[in-house]
């Protein structure tokens, strides 16, 4: 029989400890972690969370000597990647009574991952609650901390928040409590919040906005130590590191346009660095002395290149510029192409093969997915003629990874 581990009075640990050095998202954990999953024995009870997808059997094992796993009347799964959600698979068999908690975009992922296509699900969305029967749960939104379909859940009456990625820990942490470690774990704090949390603190910034109206008197996250000491202080923390401590970066952004919608795409991005406190030039390529626009270049922190496509090619003086651009030393500077098209958009391709050709460092979809897993922001910025709906969307999110980068500190 397992250590029964409370967290409160009817709120079970019943996580997995995995003190192997870790392989994940291209880091070794050296100090290992732990999937921290939480069982609140209400009326309905509920299972906050699962364990890493290796661990699913013993898991239903470990929460079978707590409870018959047929009671239980709601899992609640807050990020879908499976080192939380693997376990559910397993539990799902045996928790036959259980219907799942989760954001809409979860539902599908859910269902194909662990083939649950005719399980009951509750869709939750923004400001929800649930009454699972002497506790009431809130559910906030917080995409991308990890990804795109995640939410945090806030239990009333006991304060705890369990926001399952945000404000973890990667330690095989044996005594589980932050005031019970044997080290000062703000290092660790810090160490996690750099390798998973920074790439996406524009929606940190956001969740700080959510958390500041919770009173929290504990967060039981899901990797690590549960923090019930010095709480605001951690809050506090994810704050001042999500903050843009990097000031005076210039963008220069180039176009050219038949018609103008280019021109267009140019002036949102420029408007987009402008609220971010990024400066922006911008040239039409075909109105302005070359010698001006390679001057701008060499100052920019990042250059954004445009060119509508006529003919399946690039119009305009710009093929001048991007030939030009190969002999400067740009080393150091970020780099992306855009343009409107109409059907085929050959020239966004063909300012990305020159700038390919640069040592700049030259954003592209596979970059985005690589450093930060999101999938929503895409480069080269292909626009449809004139912006509008969705692909006004497409420029917001271009402009905003890239002020992210530019403003980046750590
Ligand atoms: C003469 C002409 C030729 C065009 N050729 C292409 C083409 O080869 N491939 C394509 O994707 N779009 C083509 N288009 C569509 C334009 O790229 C599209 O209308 C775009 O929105 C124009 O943007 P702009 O206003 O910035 O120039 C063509 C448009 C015109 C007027
Ligand atoms: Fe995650
Ligand atoms: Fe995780």
């Amino acid at each position: 029989m397992m250590k029964d581990l409370k967290i409160s009075q009817d709120i079970h640990w019943i996580g997995k400890i995995d003190d192997r050095a870790v392989p994940f998202h291209r880091l070794t954990l050296a100090k290992g972690t732990t999937y921290n999953s939480y069982l609140l024995k209400t009326e309905k009870p509920t299972v906050i969370d699962t364990v890493d997808i290796d661990y699913g059997r013993e898991f239903v094992e470990h929460l079978s000597q707590l409870i018959d796993p047929e009671e239980i009347a709601y899992i609640v799964i807050n990020h879908t990647e499976p080192d939380h959600s693997g376990g559910l698979a397993a539990l799902a068999a045996r928790a036959t009574n259980a219907t799942i908690v989760c954001t809409e975009i979860a539902v599908p992922e859910l269902q194909e991952m662990y083939k649950l296509h005719h399980r009951n699900f509750l869709i939750v969305r923004d400001g929800d609650q649930l009454d699972i029967g002497g506790k009431t749960l809130y559910f906030r939104e917080t995409p991308y901390l990890h990804t795109e379909e995640t939410m945090i859940t806030y239990c009333e009456e006991d304060k705890i928040l369990f926001p399952c990625d945000i404000f973890s820990t990667h330690v095989a942490a044996y005594n589980i409590f932050n005031d019970e470690a044997n080290e000062d774990i703000t290092e660790d704090y810090i160490f996690y919040y750099t390798a998973i949390m920074h790439p996406h603190r524009r929606y940190v910034r956001a969740m700080m906005n959510v958390v500041k109206d919770l009173d929290i008197q504990m967060i039981a996250p899901s990797h690590g130590y549960i923090l019930r000491k010095d709480v605001q202080k951690f809050i506090d923390l994810y704050g001042t590191m999500s903050h843009d401590t990097v000031q005076d970066k210039k963008v220069t952004i180039i176009y050219t346009t038949i018609k103008g919608n280019t021109r267009k795409i140019s002036n949102l991005l420029a408007n987009i660095m402008t609220e971010n406190n990024i400066e922006a030039t911008i040239f039409n390529v075909d109105k302005v002395e070359k010698a001006e626009v390679l001057a701008s270049i060499q100052e920019a922190d990042a250059v954004l290149i445009g060119s509508s496509t006529r003919y399946a090619d690039m119009i305009g003086n710009l093929e001048e510029i991007l030939k030009d651009l190969k002999e400067m030393n740009l080393e150091g500077k970020l780099a992306a192409a855009f343009g409107s098209y109409g059907w085929s958009g050959e020239s966004i391709e063909v300012i990305q093969d020159y700038l390919n050709e640069t040592n700049m460092t030259v954003l592209s979809t596979s970059h985005v997915i690589k450093t930060t897993g999101m999938t929503h922001v895409e480069f080269p910025v292909r626009i449809r003629f004139a912006p509008k709906g969705d692909s006004l969307k497409k420029i917001e999110h271009a402009g905003a990874f890239i002020a992210d980068l530019l403003l980046s500190s750590l």
